[in-house]
C-alpha cells in the first residue's frame, strides 16, 4: 500500500497488551491497522523492528509494547532497557526515515513522586526504579531522534484484556475475607480504552490537519480525571462488584488501609502519581472523564 494515500496505515506493536488490544479497536475506523504481537515483532530484536516497518511502511507507528513487569525489572535491567529504551530508539529512527508519526506511551514512574501537586510535562524527571529509568530512556531516544511524535505519559492502567490491579482486587475479594491495601499513594485509574480512544482522536486530528509537519509533537500527560488512592480504588471496585451481584468474601467497606511502608516491594512506587492533563485538554480539546466512569464501564465489561 502506498504511503500517504487517503487511508493511513497504522502499525501497532504489542497488540495483545492492555492498551494495544484497545488500539486495535479505536484505530480501525481511521485506516488500515497492522497489529503485531511479540511473535511477529520481538522488540528485543532490532532487525525484526526494521523489517516490519520497512515492509508495511506505516504512516503512524503506535508503540504500546513495553517491558511492564515493574518489580522484575529490578533484577533484569538489560531486558527492560532493551525493550523500553533501545527498541524505542530503533522505532524512532525508522519513523524518522519514513517521515511517519511515532506514538508512544510512558509512565508516571519517570517522576519520584515527591511533588505536592499533580505533575506537569515540564517537571523534572527523577525515576526511582529500573522500569522508570528504562521508560525515561525511551522518551529521551524519541526526543533525540527528531521524529514527529506523541508521547502519552499515563498511570494506573486497567483494561479488559490483560492483568491489572482492578482484576487482582476482584479475585482477592472473592477468595479472602480480609484485604489490606495501600492508602498513601495517589493517582487516577485510567482505562486502556480511554488511552486508546484519546490516541485515536489526537491521531485523527494530526491526519486531517493540512500541515502535518507543524503538528504539536511532544509529551502529553493522559490520565482520567479525579484522583484516589489504591485503597479507595480497591474499595470502589469491590463496592461496585457487590452492587452488581458479584459474590464476595470480603466486605468492601472493611478493606484495611495500610501505608506503603507496610507492603515493601522490590521497585519503589511514586507516592504521587497524579498527572496534570491540562496540556492535552487544551491542545487537542480532549475531555477526560472521571476515573470512576471508565472503571464502571470496564467492570461491566469484565462482569458480562
Ligand atoms: N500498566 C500500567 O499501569 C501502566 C502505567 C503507566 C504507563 N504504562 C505504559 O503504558 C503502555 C501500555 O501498557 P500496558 O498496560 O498496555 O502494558 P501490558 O498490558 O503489559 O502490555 C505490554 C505488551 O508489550 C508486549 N511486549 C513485551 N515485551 C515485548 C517484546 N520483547 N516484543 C514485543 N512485544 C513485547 C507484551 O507482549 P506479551 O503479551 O507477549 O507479553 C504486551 O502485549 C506501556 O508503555 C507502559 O509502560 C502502563
Amino acid at each position: 500500500m502506498p504511503r500517504n494515500a487517503a487511508i493511513p496505515t497504522f502499525l501497532i506493536t504489542g497488540s495483545n497488551g492492555q492498551v494495544g488490544f484497545e488500539l486495535r479497536r479505536s484505530l480501525a475506523p481511521l485506516g488500515k491497522v497492522v497489529a503485531l504481537d511479540r511473535s511477529s515483532c520481538d522488540l528485543t530484536r532490532p532487525d525484526d523492528i526494521r523489517r516490519v516497518v520497512r515492509e508495511f511502511q506505516p504512516d503512524v507507528i503506535v508503540n504500546p509494547a513495553a517491558y511492564t513487569a515493574v518489580d522484575k525489572a529490578e533484577s533484569e535491567p538489560e531486558l527492560a532497557y532493551a525493550i523500553n529504551g533501545a527498541a524505542v530508539e530503533v522505532l524512532a529512527a525508522e519513523a524518522k526515515a519514513l517521515g511517519s508519526l511515532l506514538v508512544h506511551y510512558s509512565t508516571d514512574y519517570v517522576f519520584d513522586g515527591s511533588k505536592a501537586d499533580a505533575y506537569v510535562e515540564t517537571d523534572a524527571v527523577n525515576p526511582q526504579s529500573v522500569y522508570g529509568k528504562s521508560k525515561l530512556a525511551g522518551e529521551q531516544a524519541i526526543s533525540a531522534a527528531g521524529v514527529a511524535h506523541l508521547v502519552f505519559r499515563t498511570c494506573w492502567v486497567a483494561g479488559a484484556h490483560g492483568g491489572n490491579f482492578a482484576k487482582t482486587m476482584l479475585k482477592l475479594g472473592r477468595e479472602r475475607d480480609s484485604l489490606r491495601v495501600i492508602a498513601d499513594q495517589f493517582g487516577a485509574p485510567t482505562t486502556a480504552a480511554l488511552i486508546a480512544d484519546v490516541t485515536a482522536q489526537v491521531v485523527a486530528r494530526h491526519w486531517l490537519s493540512g500541515d502535518r509537519t507543524s503538528f504539536a509533537s511532544g509529551i502529553y500527560h493522559l490520565a482520567a480525571a479525579g484522583e484516589t488512592t489504591w485503597h479507595a480504588y480497591a474499595s470502589e471496585v469491590l463496592r461496585y462488584a457487590a452492587a452488581k451481584g458479584i459474590e464476595l468474601k470480603v466486605d468492601p467497606a472493611r478493606i484495611e488501609a495500610i501505608p506503603a511502608t507496610a507492603y515493601p516491594l522490590p521497585a519503589p512506587r511514586p507516592a504521587n502519581s497524579r498527572l496534570d492533563t491540562s496540556k492535552l485538554r487544551h491542545t487537542f480539546g480532549i475531555h477526560l472523564p472521571d476515573w470512576q466512569q471508565g472503571m464502571h464501564y470496564l467492570l461491566d465489561q469484565i462482569f458480562s
